[in-house]
């Protein structure tokens, strides 16, 4: 045959790698981390293979494991030790996220971004203070709301506590304030009581285009943030919707956003290069509990062999044009890098 091209020339071993495109550093990945303020002990994540729930005494024996493997940025999250309406737990000096928080940027280098939300912490599992309606007293909140299930949260309310959440945890030493809440107006919020407190340095990293997923499952069991009632279709984004997802993005970045997230990452990689394509923002992608779960659940029966799936999910993560990889593979795929 007299072929003119042959593009496997290029496939060879010594070449692939001077014409690989696409490269995977521990830097690029975020590990998160559970903090639990109700256990003595380290609980594990059953739909999580691998992960705990850690008690805050043992955050930075977490982290220092974290930066072992080469990843030098953790995202917190907390289970805090009580739970009300109001979720007011979530801007307590002495909470869960502020004091791990405040205990691993003492002791560690590592670069700490905190998840600013508040449905870890609202009895009632909703990322937000509830419409005036639904609040009742006998905490069987949302009985009320059988004519309209997707009624819930009062946004204005959730971005006054939200402001007051990113301040004490800039208090507490966070590098970095990722609200993930979809909350219209939450960067704006959040980058206003930042700056009005002194911390004008601590960039946001916002979950710009998070969609309401069923690949949360395994993250609400480990946070225990499900919501009691209803769903959070009205805050977080239908799936159907790509255009959608540049209009929030831009609002974001009107409002100050200084990395714009895109959640969940493998079945949303049309977003994340979308995002790519039209912001200059650094892009990061949330590789979410769901798409952990359903690799290790294929492995564990023997279908599938997991560093290599682990790997090439976060290759591809970064191929659509992700910078930065949220991800509970994180420490995995960095020992293998
Ligand atoms: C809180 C929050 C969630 C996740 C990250 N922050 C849950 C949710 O929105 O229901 C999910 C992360 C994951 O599934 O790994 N708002």
């Amino acid at each position: 045959m007299n072929l003119t091209h042959r593009p496997r020339r290029l496939r060879q071993d010594r070449v692939r790698g001077l014409v690989s495109e696409t490269s995977l550093e521990p830097s690029d990945l975020i590990a998160p981390i559970f903090v639990d303020a109700t256990t003595d002990e380290r609980v594990e994540i059953e739909s999580m293979p691998g992960h705990e729930r850690v008690p805050v005494d043992d955050a930075v024996a977490r982290v220092e494991d974290v930066l072992e493997t080469g990843v030098e940025a953790v995202m917190l999250f907390g289970i805090p030790e009580s739970k009300d309406p109001e979720g007011t737990r979530a801007w307590a000096d002495n909470g869960v996220v502020q004091e791990a928080t405040r205990r691993i940027t003492d002791a560690t280098d590592a670069y700490v971004i905190t998840d600013a939300c508040l449905c870890e912490y609202t009895d009632h599992g909703h990322c937000g203070p509830l419409e005036e309606e639904l609040r009742v007293e006998d905490h069987e909140h949302g009985a009320d709301c059988a004519h309209d299930p997707t009624l819930t949260v009062d946004n204005d309310a959730t971005l006054e506590a939200l402001e007051r959440i990113a301040v004490s945890h800039a208090e507490a030493g966070a590098d970095m304030i990722a609200p993930s809440g979809m909350m219209d107006g939450m960067v704006g919020a959040i980058r206003d009581g930042l700056d009005g407190a002194g911390y004008e340095h601590v960039p946001i990293m916002s979950y710009a285009a998070k969609y309401e997923s069923a690949f949360y499952g395994p993250f609400r069991d480990a946070a225990d943030g499900a919501p009691s009632f209803g769903n959070r279709r009205h805050y977080q984004m239908d799936p159907a919707n790509a255009r959608e997802a540049m209009r929030e993005v831009r609002l974001d970045a009107e409002q100050g956003a200084d990395v714009m997230m895109v959640k969940p990452a493998l079945p949303y990689l049309d977003i994340v290069s979308a995002v790519r394509r039209e912001f200059d923002h650094p892009v990061a992608a949330y590789n979410v509990s769901g798409e952990y779960a359903m690799l290790h659940a294929a492995a564990e029966k023997g279908w599938l062999d997991l560093e290599a799936v682990a790997l090439e999910s976060l290759l591809s993560i970064k191929r659509a044009g992700a910078d930065l990889i949220l991800t509970y593979f994180a420490e995995d795929v960095a020992r293998e890098l």
